[in-house]
């Protein structure tokens, strides 16, 4: 599904350059759930900004389905990403002045769908996430693990070929961590739904079907099994 050929990422700030991705070759396939690991201002954030569709500015080759990313226009690299990709941050990023459902709504307004569909869409993704019946809640109203549950609905409610998530557990308790990671495994194991997941928890890493380790801008290791 996804497939970088020798991708580089450098940043310019005025005179200065940080060649920040070094000659990133990576495969990743349906089904898969995947950890990036490696030390802060390794590139991780950056590498998966590339693979989510939320940069095109790089060197080398990204195929997605086969599409070469690069010869997309703006209009169809952003629909691409509408489409595609779902994310969930490590600050949740819900919009705090509309409850759960409408949270959860804005993926499907964005494509269009008609009101029935996306209120039946947004009760299956609570469903999903073990938060049936919270649709009308406001996410200030709710715990720091329940308000990821609902970012994890928002990311999923239009059947996205793949979730990103950058340090999903960073802001959450040992407690809430484990069950957010157990909702990804159930995701990633019952529904098939494709999983690349950043993190700097070793043990949450380990839960993973494949640890990717960045160092450098490098990948320094890629281990464990290649799809389930
Ligand atoms: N917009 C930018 N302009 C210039 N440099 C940047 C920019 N964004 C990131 N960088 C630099 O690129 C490098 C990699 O950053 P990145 O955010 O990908 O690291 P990371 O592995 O996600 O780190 P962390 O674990 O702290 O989130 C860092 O040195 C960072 O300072
Ligand atoms: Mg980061």
């Amino acid at each position: 599904m996804i497939e970088l050929t020798n991708v580089n990422k450098v940043y310019r700030q005025g005179n200065q350059q940080y060649h920040v991705l070094k000659d990133i070759s990576l495969k990743v396939t349906a089904g898969e759930f995947l950890a990036i690991v490696g030390p802060s201002g390794s590139g991780k954030s950056t590498l998966i900004n590339i693979i989510g569709f939320l940069d095109n500015h790089f060197e080398g080759h990204y195929q997605f389905n086969k599409q070469e990313i690069g010869r997309l226009n703006q209009r169809q690299f952003a629909s691409l990403r509408n489409q595609k990709v779902g994310f969930v941050f490590q600050n949740f990023k819900l919009i705090t002045n509309l409850n759960v459902g409408e949270n959860i709504a804005l993926p499907l307004l964005y494509a269009g769908k008609r009101r029935d569909e996306i209120n039946e869409r947004i009760e299956a993704a609570l469903d999903k996430v073990g938060l049936t019946g919270f649709s009308s809640k406001m996410p200030k109203n709710m715990s720091g693990g329940q308000q990821q549950r609902v970012a994890i609905a928002r990311a999923i409610v239009a059947n996205p070929n793949f979730l990103i998530a950058d340090e999903p557990t960073g802001a959450l308790d040992s407690h809430n961590s484990a069950d957010i990671m157990q909702l990804f495994t159930d995701l990633n194991r019952e529904l098939g739904t494709t999983i690349i997941m950043v993190t700097h928890d070793d043990h949450l890493a380990q839960m993973c079907d494949r640890i990717v380790k960045i160092t450098d801008g490098r990948i320094s290791s890629d281990k464990g099994m290649r799809s389930c």
